[in-house]
């Protein structure tokens, strides 16, 4: 018996490590977004995201803002709406060209995401909506994060990185998770007592001091459109050339040199994700 348990454990532990999570931030970098975004909402979004959040989310909008990878299996259809795949070494993003699933279907990617939980979220108030507004709120509150990863929205042939081995230290990974995660963990370790509330709280500091003046732009929105997500999906393939991928190939040892430099570009997109999400969530619930 004993032995059939550590089997099947190690069963486990070896899928587990086989096929990490490797689509969106990791819980972390979610909940760091929605936890900026949160204390930023109107007094009539805060009202609306508190009628649409579950009763066991107790109001805390992070805690749901992993629910849309937690159910990538029971709805295979959005597994393809986290993510863009762009054409090799381009470092550029267009709507048309870029946003379809690997079918081809398109608007089936992150930035079609968000412009249809958007438009159905403007539909809270009306009569009895035909859509599921809670989900559409923890979608939302997802996929605004996954377009601020800059390897979300990177190239078609490595997946966005998942198929670049490296090594995060001395642990086998590959780039993609290095994006989703590991900067994160290793962060929030080195700096913040492993403790993500001082890891958000010192974002938010930035946010009021050395970026004031950069948040009403991040905020701008060409149209009146209550978010842009193309204009974040185009930031995020240029920080993938300017940061992720550079002076990255297969077996490359990433260690203080790679954190340390590329920490602050990831400082600065868990901001503008949270200050844009609140954005979007005010301008729809206004
Ligand atoms: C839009 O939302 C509906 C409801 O969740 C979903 O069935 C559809 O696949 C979504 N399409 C896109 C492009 O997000
Ligand atoms: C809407 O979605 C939530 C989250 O998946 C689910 O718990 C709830 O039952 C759904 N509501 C309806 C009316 O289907
Ligand atoms: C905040 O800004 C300071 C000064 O630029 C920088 O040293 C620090 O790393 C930043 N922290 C975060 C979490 O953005």
């Amino acid at each position: 018996m004993g032995c059939v348990k550590i089997k099947l454990a190690v069963a486990i532990v070896s899928l587990m490590l086989l096929f990490p999570d490797s689509q969106g931030w990791g819980e972390d970098g979610h909940a760091i977004i929605c936890k900026i975004a949160q204390p930023r909402l109107s007094k009539a979004a805060a009202e609306a995201v508190g009628n649409l959040l579950p009763p066991s989310a107790g109001n805390d909008l992070s805690s749901v803002c992993s629910w849309a990878d937690h159910v990538k299996f029971i709805f295979p259809w959005s597994a393809a709406l986290h993510f863009i795949d762009t054409p090799d070494s381009l470092c550029s993003y267009q709507y048309n060209r870029d946003c379809k699933d690997e079918n081809g279907v398109q608007g089936r990617c992150v930035t079609g995401a968000i412009n249809n939980y958007t438009s159905q979220l403007l539909s809270y108030g009306g009569d009895k909506t035909r859509y599921n507004l809670t989900q559409a709120l923890q979608f939302l509150s997802h996929f605004m994060g996954d377009i601020h990863q800059p390897l979300h929205v990177g190239f078609t042939s490595d997946k966005g990185g998942n198929t670049i081995n490296v090594h995060w230290y001395t642990r086998k990974q590959n780039l993609h998770h290095v994006w989703d995660a590991n900067i994160i963990e290793t962060a929030e370790e080195r700096f913040y007592d492993s403790n993500i509330d001082g890891f958000v709280n010192a974002i938010q500091q930035n946010i009021t001091k050395e970026w004031a003046d950069q948040v009403q732009q991040w905020e701008a929105c060409s149209s009146d459109k209550p978010s842009c997500p193309d204009i974040y999906a185009t930031e995020s393939i240029k920080a993938a050339c300017q940061y992720a991928y550079k002076g990255v190939t297969e077996n490359s040892v990433l260690g203080d040199d790679y954190f340390l430099s590329r920490l602050p570009e990831v400082n600065l997109r868990l901001a503008q994700g949270g200050v844009r999400l609140a954005a979007a969530l005010n301008r729809i619930f206004s």
